[in-house]
């Protein structure tokens, strides 16, 4: 390799979350790797350090999903990164048992996801936002392969460099969406900037507060503040007329197995359309049971006692905020038309949710290759892997932003540990042709030498 040419690598990850931390993990584990020369592997994220959803990390907040399904247990039940070897490691597993409770806590599960990354920590650079991908040059075309050329800017100092990659696997996650109008700014937040936003505000100051939604983040966010800012009004506003739970129950939840990412992808139109039609209310715009009883206690209770400070204003949309300085206008909607038609706050937060990932904007050009569907989107193979058209020999491939191939798990973590170990043998698989014709190469140029 000359001084000037990037560093190679057989897969490149964008995004260091658990999706690619549970990747990275695979690789390593991999039976490959001990049979034939190891995976080379790079991961680059743009958070300064490991981060899952920091802000909103709130104090008793718990997972969504059982402890097992972690990083890795239903690829390989005996690995040593599971949250059960985390647990053991940390002199916590009898306490943790005799919990006799599924979920531990958003803050535990975090715990556990930084311990399993520092032991990964050789192949992952912080502060590193991947901003392009493309074809790299015709002379790297050899026979061992094609190469993609990532563009890797360094968040600190702005410089970028660039490394190659025969696999890229984007992890880049959920992208978090405002209402259409409404900007965000030091009063006007988005759930996902939550704890951030809270911790630079003089909390005083908060004497009359919002949220929008009738998701979890909403009424997570909703009970933090109640509790909190006991001197404010905290003003719920929801476009539903109340929260609805989020259905948890086994035989829905089935949905979130891997089998069901084969009936979902190989599916027709109609099954697939069921599996939205009624399953969506096992993870959007629903909260869980416990939290909800919790907000209505509340209200309750301020009933009881006379004093209210937590208004629930259902049915009602944000129309517009405006505003600068410390507070801020919100215009209102209330499609049965009792409630106020504006409020004054110092902060909003829009726990407006998240549109899922779409790695069109990385590709840049590299993405007129990438076959689309009737509907406009990507096309993707069973091992998650874009459909290029043939100028594209290396494999795009996607964690997250298949809903429309591989269904509801796609944007959560019950199924990272199986996915990211087919993604692994997808990878592996279509390495060994490329080896052999490399090699072949290198002998008869050696012979001929
Ligand atoms: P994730 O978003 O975690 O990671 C993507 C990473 O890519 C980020 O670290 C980001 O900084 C990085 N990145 C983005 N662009 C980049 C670029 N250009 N270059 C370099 N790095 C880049 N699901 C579930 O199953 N159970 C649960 O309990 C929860 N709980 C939960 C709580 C909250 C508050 C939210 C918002 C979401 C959840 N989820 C969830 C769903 C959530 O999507 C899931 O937990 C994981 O975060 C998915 O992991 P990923 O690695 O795919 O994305
Ligand atoms: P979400 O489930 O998508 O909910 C968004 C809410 O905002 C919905 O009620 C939606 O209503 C409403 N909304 C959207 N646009 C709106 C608008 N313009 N005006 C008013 N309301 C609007 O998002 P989320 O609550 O952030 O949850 C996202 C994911 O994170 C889920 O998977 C969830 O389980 C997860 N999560 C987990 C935890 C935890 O693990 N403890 C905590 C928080 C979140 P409509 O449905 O009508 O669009």
């Amino acid at each position: 390799m000359s001084l000037r040419e990037p560093e190679t690598y057989d897969v490149v990850g964008v995004g260091f979350g658990p999706a690619n931390l549970s990747l990275a993990i695979s690789l390593e584990e991999h039976p490959a790797n001990v049979l034939t020369a190891p995976v080379t592997a790079a991961f680059f994220e743009r958070q300064p350090s490991f981060g899952w959803h920091r802000n909103m990390l709130l104090p008793s907040a718990t997972m969504q999903i059982s402890f097992l399904k972690d990083l890795v247990t239903f690829r390989n039940p005996v690995s040593r990164f599971s949250f059960v070897s985390f647990l053991h490691d940390q002199d916590r597993l009898a306490q943790f048992v005799n919990r006799k409770e599924f979920f531990p806590t958003r803050r535990e599960f975090h715990q556990y996801l930084e311990w399993a990354e520092s032991r990964m920590s050789d192949v992952v650079s912080y502060g590193s936002a991947v901003t392009a991908i493309r074809q790299a040059p015709v002379h790297l075309r050899d026979v061992a392969g094609d190469h993609l050329r990532l563009e890797v800017q360094d968040t600190l100092s702005g410089t970028s460099r660039q490394v190659n990659a025969r696999n890229v696997v984007v992890s880049t996650g959920l992208r978090p969406r405002m209402p259409q109008g409404v900007r965000r700014d030091e009063r006007v937040w988005h759930s996902s900037e939550f704890l951030e936003r809270y911790g630079r505000t003089d909390t005083d100051s908060l004497r009359n507060v919002a949220v929008v939604g009738a998701g979890q983040s909403a009424a997570e966010i909703t009970a933090f503040f109640h509790e909190r800012l006991p001197h404010a009004q905290v003003h719920a506003i929801l476009p539903a007329y109340g929260y609805s739970v989020a259905d948890d129950t086994p035989f829905a939840n089935q949905i979130f197995d891997s089998a069901a990412v084969d009936d979902y992808y190989f599916g027709d139109d109609t099954g697939r359309e069921a599996f939205w039609r009624y399953h969506r209310n096992t993870n959007y715009g629903v909260v869980d049971d416990a939290d909800i009883r919790h907000l209505y206690q509340i209200a309750y209770d301020e009933d009881v006692a006379g004093t209210r400070r937590f208004h629930y204003l259902n049915l009602t949309k944000v129309r517009s905020v405006e505003g600068t300085g410390a507070t801020r206008r919100v215009h209102l909607t209330s499609s049965h038309g009792r409630g106020p038609q504006w409020l004054d706050v110092d902060a909003i937060v829009f726990a407006t949710g998240y549109d899922t990932m779409d790695p069109a904007e990385l590709l840049g050009d590299l993405d007129r290759h990438c076959l689309r569907d009737e509907s406009g989107h990507h096309r993707v193979t069973r091992d998650y892997r874009l459909v290029t058209t043939p100028e594209v020999t290396c494999g795009i491939y996607l964690q997250g932003g298949t809903e429309h191939t591989h269904g509801l798990s796609s944007s959560l973590l019950s199924n990272i540990a199986v996915r990211s170990g087919e993604i692994a043998d997808s990878i592996i698989r279509d390495r060994a042709p490329r080896e052999l014709a490399h090699a072949g190469a290198l002998g008869v140029a050696e012979r001929s030498g």
